[in-house]
């Protein structure tokens, strides 16, 4: 299946709840992942998730954030047509005054070509 490769000033971000559900996306992670924005806002953050992806990835994402840290790492996203694309994300946990919520945010930036060979390497070995 086709990848798309970032460019190098593509920057994508997204925004969920306590859950994982999908409250913002912007305009590089609707266009690049396939979708409208309104087909993602209130979905599952899942709905990205590229079967290639270690779980143990994301427990350590979530146990990280959940203790109010913040993760990086590599990551391999499937678009809707059935492509993937591979970023380096940072996410955090934030809290949104107004509505009273926690929240995570993920800005997500072109990996390099050995950065994504590494990763490759190292999720065959997790589960
Ligand atoms: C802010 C934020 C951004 C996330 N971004 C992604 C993402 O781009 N791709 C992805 O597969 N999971 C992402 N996740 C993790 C998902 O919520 C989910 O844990 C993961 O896709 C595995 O699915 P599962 O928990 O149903 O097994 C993100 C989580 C948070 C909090």
């Amino acid at each position: 299946m086709q990848e798309y490769i970032l460019k190098n000033d593509d920057f994508l971000v997204s925004q969920t709840d306590e859950k994982g559900t999908i409250l913002f996306a912007n305009d590089d992670f609707c266009k690049i992942a396939g979708y409208k924005l309104d087909e993602l806002i209130g979905k599952p953050h899942n709905i990205v998730r590229h079967s290639d992806m270690p779980r143990a990835a994301f427990k350590d994402l979530w146990d990280t954030v959940k203790e109010g840290k913040v993760w990086n790492g590599y990551v391999k996203n499937k678009t809707k047509d059935g492509g993937h694309y591979w970023v380096y994300a940072t996410v955090y946990p934030m809290y949104n005054e107004v509505m009273r919520q926690k929240t995570y945010m993920s800005c997500r930036r072109k990996p390099s070509k050995e950065e994504i060979e590494a990763a490759q390497q190292l999720y065959k070995t997790l589960r």
